[in-house]
């Protein structure tokens, strides 16, 4: 009796133990196989150059300060060229001579602002972009630029789009070069080694 379900507990476990291996291998299968052949992990990844969205906010030693949180009270020169304090880290290479309002809502940082002169929430900035990138929006939009993840049915599933900040800097925004990946590799079928080579 004890043999018998002894037995029958290792047959359990093996399933299981199979259902896992087989989980994995469909999981990370394909990708190791592409490894093997010495394509590179960059190859795979999907990550957007500048990562998930940032929040509107300020990192200061280990705090994080909503922009209200200073300029609620303080007055500060409209000029960029007097930044010498709090932002003078931000590298900004952005048309010619773009004030920082015509972004940041003048009288409430915590926003950006429209065309004529209201808040866009900071939820918001490819409304932002929109403003004076007219073409590409339309482009991104319709998928032609940037990029779209998931389904090509919505009705299938969901479908994520890039967001214009996910790929440009807003303060410098020319996409960076990026290093190019190398050809695929030529596929050596026996019948391809027979063939004659091609003038
Ligand atoms: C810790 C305080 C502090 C916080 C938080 C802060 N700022 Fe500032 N900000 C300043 C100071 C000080 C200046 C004055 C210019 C300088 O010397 O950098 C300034 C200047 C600016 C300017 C340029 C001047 C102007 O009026 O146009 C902009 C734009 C600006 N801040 C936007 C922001 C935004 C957007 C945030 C939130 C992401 C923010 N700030 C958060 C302190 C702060
Ligand atoms: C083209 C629009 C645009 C202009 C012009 C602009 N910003 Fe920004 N700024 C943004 C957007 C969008 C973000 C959101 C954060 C992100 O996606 O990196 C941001 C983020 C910030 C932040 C918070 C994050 C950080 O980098 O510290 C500060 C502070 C800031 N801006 C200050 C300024 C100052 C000062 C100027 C002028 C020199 C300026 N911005 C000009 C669009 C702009
Ligand atoms: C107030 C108008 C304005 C806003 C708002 C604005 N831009 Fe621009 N942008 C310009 C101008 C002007 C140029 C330079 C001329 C050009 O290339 O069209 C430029 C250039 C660019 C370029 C080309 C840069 C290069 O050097 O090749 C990119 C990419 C770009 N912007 C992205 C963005 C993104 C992303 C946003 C939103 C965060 C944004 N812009 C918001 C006015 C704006
Ligand atoms: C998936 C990444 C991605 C997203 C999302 C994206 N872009 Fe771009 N964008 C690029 C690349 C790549 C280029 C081409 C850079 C080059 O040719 O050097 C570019 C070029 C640009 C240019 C310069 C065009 C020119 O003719 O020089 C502008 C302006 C621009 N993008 C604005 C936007 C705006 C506005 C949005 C959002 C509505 C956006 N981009 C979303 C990747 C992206």
């Amino acid at each position: 009796m004890l043999t018998v379900r002894a037995a029958s507990w290792y047959v359990v476990c093996s399933i299981v133990l199979l259902t896992v291996v087989f989980a994995l291998a469909a999981a990370g299968g394909g990708t190791d196989r592409a490894r093997e052949h010495g394509v590179r992990h960059i190859a795979f990844d999907t990550t957007p150059v500048r990562g998930e969205p940032r929040a509107l906010e300020l990192d200061r030693a280990g705090f994080t300060y909503s922009c209200m949180e200073c300029h609620r009270d303080l007055k500060v020169p409209a000029d960029r060229a007097n930044l010498e304090a709090e932002h003078c880290t931000i590298v900004f290479r952005h048309g010619t001579d773009m004030s920082c309002q015509v972004c940041h809502y003048p009288d409430n940082r915590d926003a950006y602002v429209d065309r004529e002169c209201r808040q866009i929430p900071s939820t918001n900035s490819v409304e932002l972009c929109a403003k004076c990138h007219n073409i590409e929006y339309r482009d991104w939009k319709a998928n032609i630029h940037g990029r779209v993840n998931g389904y090509w049915d919505p009705a299938r599933g969901p479908q994520t789009r890039l967001l214009c900040v996910q790929c440009h800097d807003p303060h410098a925004p020319a996409f960076q070069p990026m290093q190019p990946l190398p050809p695929p590799r030529k596929t050596r079928t026996p019948s391809s080694k027979k063939r004659p080579p091609h003038e």
